[in-house]
């Protein structure tokens, strides 16, 4: 565009914004649009209703346009806009920090922000082989993810990531990755409440790896402790600590991305506490700030900041960061979140909900083509079969029905239905999520 034509009026059209994740054209016909949102609701332009059973990408925990965070975004925009990170700082990213940290369970006790997931996950990656750097074990680079893993969209993120279509279009990715088998099993899990009996056995898959490649070079594993994005793959029993076991025996980093199930999802501030697994790094974002202002970040273990402590006091430890690492108005509104998620008790609300959230969801089973339904925490995923041929075309229909028909938002993974509301959603709105959900998966039968 011309320096003029910026400067010209230009049509408010839906022409020049590309979608992330989307598909353009259809949604360009048949825009799906939202101007407004409170509590447990958004609304669209025309002022028409709409319930998220999404909580926004699995962000918004604490609910919408909450006014104690609203109130505190506003207040530290007037204060102070933006000061960086490098070289100085801000008292309220060292207050945010040690909420974290404290929030955080064992050791894991120094944060390093980020402002996404995936900035998250690259960081980690990054740490954990200058980790071993530091130490005079700078062969150990490998870095080992899993099958339908997801951190982001990065070049570490998709290396490690288990995807196909996030890494197939992507060129060769990092050298050096390897990856676990997926923790899912229909034949043997399918209709399961909460963790399975099945599937603990998976993580030995991790000795046939440091078999293959030897202990030597490898740096670091990385998992979610719930597999979300590929449609909420809780882990089986005993998996995560047979994970952290064989860690331990060969020296490898265990990294847990939380991105998803810190914050509460799970009914814990941290999926680690939940399973009683201590990682030596935990990524986090979005329940951060409850995706009001991006923020992501690191937590790491005593051991692996203490590691990088070394040299000349004036020489910078770690060469990496982002301009907006630690930004004023995100450290504001996480405080202001983790506030309100302690006041309101609103991680033990969702262990108080876990129970009758699954009753309630399988209450779909049986409908046509559910093939499995998932749960775990306050989230949910229900599996419809594809249209032979066409996969992925139910599910873009049964979000374009919920969103137009139902007044509802649902996230679709291909085929497969997610439910993660705010934990804010009370035991009559869990009952209309069902409903509209049940109406939904009729529509496309
Ligand atoms: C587990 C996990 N890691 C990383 C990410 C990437 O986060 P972002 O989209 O903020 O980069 C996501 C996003 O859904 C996620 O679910």
């Amino acid at each position: 565009m011309s320096t003029a034509a910026a400067r010209a009026e230009v049509p408010n059209d839906l022409a020049a914004f590309w979608l992330p994740f989307t598909p353009n054209r259809s949604f360009k016909k048949r825009p799906r649009l939202i101007s407004k949102s409170k509590d447990m609701h958004y609304y669209t332009p025309e002022g028409r209703e709409i319930l998220d059973a999404t909580a926004a990408l699995w962000c918004c925990n604490a609910g919408h346009n909450r006014a104690p965070i609203v109130a505190a975004i506003q207040r530290q925009a007037a204060e102070l806009d933006f000061s960086p990170t490098f070289q100085f700082a801000h008292p309220l990213a060292f207050q945010v920090s040690s909420r974290i940290a404290a929030l955080a369970p064992g050791d894991l006790d120094h944060v390093f922000f980020t402002n996404s997931g995936s900035e998250a996950g690259d960081t980690a990656l990054k740490i954990a082989i200058a980790y071993h750097n530091v130490r005079g074990h700078g062969s150990r680079q490998r870095l080992i993810g899993r099958e339908r893993g997801y951190h982001g969209v990065g070049f570490g993120g998709i290396s490690v990531g288990g995807m196909v279509n996030n890494r197939k279009f992507f060129g060769s990715l990092l050298t050096g990755t390897d990856h676990l088998p997926a923790t899912y099993n229909r034949e043997h899990q399918a209709f399961t409440k909460g963790e399975p009996e099945w599937g603990g056995h998976l993580a030995d898959a991790l000795e046939g790896i440091v078999g293959l490649h030897d202990a030597s070079t490898i740096a670091a594993v990385i998992v979610e402790p719930m597999a979300g994005s590929t449609g909420v793959l809780p882990p089986p029993k005993g998996y995560l600590q047979k994970l952290r076991a064989i860690c331990d025996k060969y020296g490898l980093l265990l990294i847990f991305d939380e991105v998803i199930t810190g914050f509460g999802r799970l009914g814990f501030g941290f999926a680690a506490e939940r399973y009683g697994v201590i990682p030596d790094m935990i990524t986090f974002a979005k329940g951060v700030t409850s995706g009001t202002v991006p923020m992501g970040g690191v937590i790491v273990r005593k051991h692996i900041y203490d590691a990088f402590m070394h040299g000349p006091e004036h020489a910078i430890e770690l060469f990496h960061g982002y301009t907006y690492s630690g930004h004023p108005l995100a450290c504001a509104a996480s405080l202001a979140t983790l506030d309100l998620y302690r006041d309101e008790g609103l991680f033990e609300r969702v262990k108080m909900l876990e129970p009758k959230w699954y009753d309630a969801l399988m209450t779909l089973k049986g409908l046509p083509h559910v093939l499995d339904i998932r749960c775990v925490g306050l989230t949910g995923a229900i599996d419809l079969a594809p249209i032979p041929g066409s996969v992925g075309l139910r599910g873009y229909q049964a979000l374009e029905y919920s969103f137009h028909e139902a007044g509802i938002m649902l996230r679709l993974s291909g085929d497969t239905i997610e439910l993660t509301p705010p934990f804010i959603v009370s035991e009559a709105q869990i009952g209309e999520i069902v409903e509209k959900v049940g109406r939904t998966i009729k529509s496309v039968a």
